[in-house]
């Protein structure tokens, strides 16, 4: 088969079957978070991309291959959602590290900001960060990591049984570096005892590091082409959860692939207004499956 024919094929074989199951109705708010497009909680809400990615039991919470995180807020202007990993250390409390993991299509559709700092601490001499990967490590507004082992009450206890730390160390080394680092190699490799999260980090200059923001702001797309169109015409943006086509789902008295009739906008009918939508998705997975695949014969 001609290999670009792939997607078009898919769309076409979904065109055909729409609206087998549908969801009950979309839940807007999670505690006290707005849940809005492209997020959903329920299957088949939102946009289908995102799917899977939050669960609201006593809280709303973001799921990673490595766990599941409570999200602090969402802030739809911004387009980012700030997540809290309860198991790490900040600048009071002192635990073990872990890694933090996110799935292909996560880290392609929702990564970490790039103002979002991971701090590396009690790093071990043989660490990559302080060797062949040095460079990957950075100062940011005017802060050196050193600085966490002397302001912090957690992080000082590490220095303090490290005191064989002297020249050229006066601390256990540590390092400032981004996602791609943690992404690119797990805790384990690294050989840093203990990591901690800073977001904001643009905004950190001349703030203490008791002050500072601790957690994961991540970053995501929207693929709104159409959902604005369903929300004005009453609609609520979701997908058909088997065939992942996505949907207007209107309240009365049928649920449509483009809007639900109502405002100012007269309904087209029976087109598929997201495939662009479709496409990229369906790109970005195939994209995913085929480096899966490649991968397994390399
Ligand atoms: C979502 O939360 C509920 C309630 O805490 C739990 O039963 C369920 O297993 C969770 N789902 C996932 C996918 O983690
Ligand atoms: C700090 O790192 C060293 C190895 O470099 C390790 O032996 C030590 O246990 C670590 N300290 C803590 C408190 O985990
Ligand atoms: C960060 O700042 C410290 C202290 O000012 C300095 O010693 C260190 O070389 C700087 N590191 C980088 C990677 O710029
Ligand atoms: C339309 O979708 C809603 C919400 O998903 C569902 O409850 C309803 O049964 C659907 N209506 C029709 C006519 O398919
Ligand atoms: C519909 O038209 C009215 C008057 O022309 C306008 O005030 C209103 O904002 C429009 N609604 C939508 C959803 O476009």
């Amino acid at each position: 088969m001609h290999h670009f024919s792939l997607p078009i094929l898919l769309i076409s074989i979904l065109q055909w079957k729409l609206i087998s199951s549908l969801p009950a109705n979309c839940r807007n708010i999670c505690g006290n978070i707005d849940i809005k497009y492209p997020f959903g909680i329920e299957e088949g809400c939102g946009a289908p991309m995102y799917r899977k990615m939050l669960n609201c039991s006593t809280n709303l919470f973001f799921l990673t291959p490595s766990g599941n995180y409570k999200v602090q807020s969402i802030n739809y202007e911004k387009q980012t959602l700030t997540i809290y990993d309860p198991s790490m250390s900040t600048c009071t409390t002192l635990q073990p590290h872990h890694d933090f993991i996110m799935s292909e299509i996560q880290s392609v559709v929702i990564p970490p900001t790039p103002d979002t700092v991971f701090v590396l601490l009690n790093c071990s001499m043989d660490s990559p960060v302080l060797n062949h990967y040095k460079s990957l490590c950075f100062n940011f507004s005017g802060h050196s990591c050193d600085e966490l082992y002397s302001s912090c009450s957690s992080f000082r206890v590490l220095h303090l049984v490290s005191s064989r730390y002297t020249h050229p160390y006066p601390y256990p080394p540590c390092c400032f570096t981004g996602y791609d680092t943690v992404k690119l190699m797990s805790m384990n490799i690294l050989d840093c005892s203990h990591y901690t999260t800073v977001y904001n980090t643009d905004n950190l200059e001349g703030v203490g590091a008791l002050d500072w923001s601790y957690g994961i702001e991540l970053s995501y797309a929207v693929p709104n082409a159409g959902c604005r169109h369903c929300e004005q015409t009453g609609g609520t943006c979701g997908y058909d959860t088997e065939t992942e086509v996505v949907l207007c789902l209107c309240s009365a008295p049928m649920n449509s692939t483009r809007d639900c009739g109502g405002g100012n906008l007269t309904s087209r009918g029976g087109e598929i207004l997201a495939s662009p939508i479709l496409l990229r998705a369906t790109v970005l997975i195939l994209g995913v499956f085929l480096k899966g695949v490649s991968s397994l014969y390399n």
